[in-house]
């Protein structure tokens, strides 16, 4: 579990800005659900079989004996909300987001993390291909605005519990000729739930899989026809996909569509956002019959890849105001906090002692705008303004300091 401070968390607080306009820009409200769930919220959702809750759970006994899970994910808390506070009751539908950490007790290593940062959004109430568009549009005008445009999305259906029967006693078939070649956990998975041996990491297994059944050639009439529309409307729209028919998420809740952003500048091939759709979530977790499709962003990995191509994260430097005496420092008090209550970004040296140690600290700290009240200016009504790039200073008029850093800071 790390520290967030500096340019790292610069990029987080503009990540989660920049996801706060976007999404409330189509509509999507913020959720926060709590960092304790009860044990089955996870288990009846992401999955027994899962290795987020067979291995990767924080969980334990509270002192009342409820058996409690610092959360993986925020999708099932989400849904446990929406159920409990009736938010799906009407046909209407109902659009979340939220920024917030994950626990998740997993091998470290860059860009995996055992405290980490979710942004998600979901979408409920809606079954129609046009949402799931609607909801990625929304996720790469997003990653658009950050700066982000090399990004490809992975697509696949992993279809409906009902057309998984035949893929899985074609894919057994297909698994039990090659056995040998498959890994320990393989053998295991293809026992209780075999899509995941689709998405074991080992490379012999991955190998092995050459020329395996797809789950795209047994999807039904529906998922087949929902896939098709929305692969057409992406393409429409200009979002870029590659079909991945070994795509099948590590949760066990999706249904027709499942996809996920890989992004090769954060070492091994990282997913840095992943969802789909999960229209009998809801119901399974004791609500009503509601669809609903969803995704996540790992803020950690997203921050790490911006740091990469953009340098650092945007921000506006405050001026510095260095008060000279103990005249200026009363007056400076005063001046900041005029420039304050106008929205100015001003940081005030309150140390008292040399001009130059001021100077030095400013320098350090990287700002770029140094305003002087010593008690030459107090007399004369004015300031010295020092741009610390150019070393070029001039005199501003102690009524005009406002405007005049309003301008400068526009420019
Ligand atoms: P997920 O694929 O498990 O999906 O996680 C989404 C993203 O969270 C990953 O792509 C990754 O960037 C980030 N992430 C996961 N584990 C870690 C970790 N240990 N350290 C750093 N980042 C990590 C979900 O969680 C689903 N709830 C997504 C969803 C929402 N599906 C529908 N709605």
């Amino acid at each position: 579990m790390r520290d967030l401070f500096g340019a790292e968390l610069r990029w987080f607080q503009h990540i989660e800005e920049t996801a706060r306009r976007c999404f409330e820009r189509h509509g999507y409200r913020e959720i926060r659900t709590p960092i304790l769930e009860e044990l089955e919220v996870f288990k009846r959702s992401v999955g027994d079989s899962s290795d987020i809750v067979k291995k990767e759970m924080y969980d334990f006994t509270d002192k009342g004996g409820r058996q409690v899970v610092m959360r993986p994910e925020n999708t099932a808390g989400v849904v446990r909300a929406a159920i409990q506070h009736k938010l799906l009751n009407s046909n209407d539908p109902v659009l979340f987001y939220y920024i917030g950490q994950q626990f998740r007790y997993e091998r470290m290593q860059t860009g995996r993390y055992r405290q980490f940062w979710q942004i998600g959004a979901e979408s409920f109430g809606v079954a129609s291909p046009e949402s799931d568009a609607e909801s990625l549009v929304m996720l790469f005008d997003f990653l658009r605005e950050l700066g982000l445009e090399k990004l490809t999305l992975s697509l696949n259906s992993v279809g409906t519990p009902e057309s998984r029967p035949a893929f899985q006693e074609a894919f057994r078939a297909f698994f039990q000729e090659r056995e040998a070649s498959f890994c320990a956990d393989c053998h295991r998975r293809i026992e209780e739930n075999p899509l995941r041996v689709l998405d074991c990491k080992v490379p012999t297994c991955q190998a092995a899989l050459e020329g395996h059944p797809r789950i795209s050639d047994f999807l039904d009439a529906a998922s087949l026809q929902h896939h098709e529309r929305l692969k057409d409307l992406l393409t429409e729209l200009g979002v870029p996909f590659v079909e991945d028919p070994r795509l099948v998420r590590g949760l066990d809740y999706y249904t027709k569509t499942a996809f996920e952003v890989l992004s090769g500048d954060i070492g091994a091939q990282s997913a840095i956002l992943g969802g789909g759709r999960y229209d009998l979530l809801v119901k399974h977790l004791g609500g009503p019959d509601v669809p609903a499709f969803g995704w996540a962003i790992g803020l950690d990995r997203l921050a790490m890849v911006l740091q990469q191509v953009r340098g650092a994260a945007p921000q506006a430097a405050p001026a510095l105001l260095i008060p000279l005496g103990e005249r200026a420092a009363t007056a400076a008090l005063k001046l900041a906090r005029e420039l304050w209550s106008k929205g100015l970004d001003v940081q005030l040296e309150t140390r008292g002692g040399a001009l130059k140690k001021a100077m030095a600290s400013a320098n350090r700290m990287g700002i770029q705008t140094v305003l002087i009240l010593g008690d030459g200016e107090l007399d004369g009504g004015t300031v010295t303004v020092k741009r610390m790039a150019t070393g070029e200073q001039e005199s501003w008029a102690l009524g005009e300091v406002a405007a005049r850093l309003e301008a400068h800071t526009e420019l």
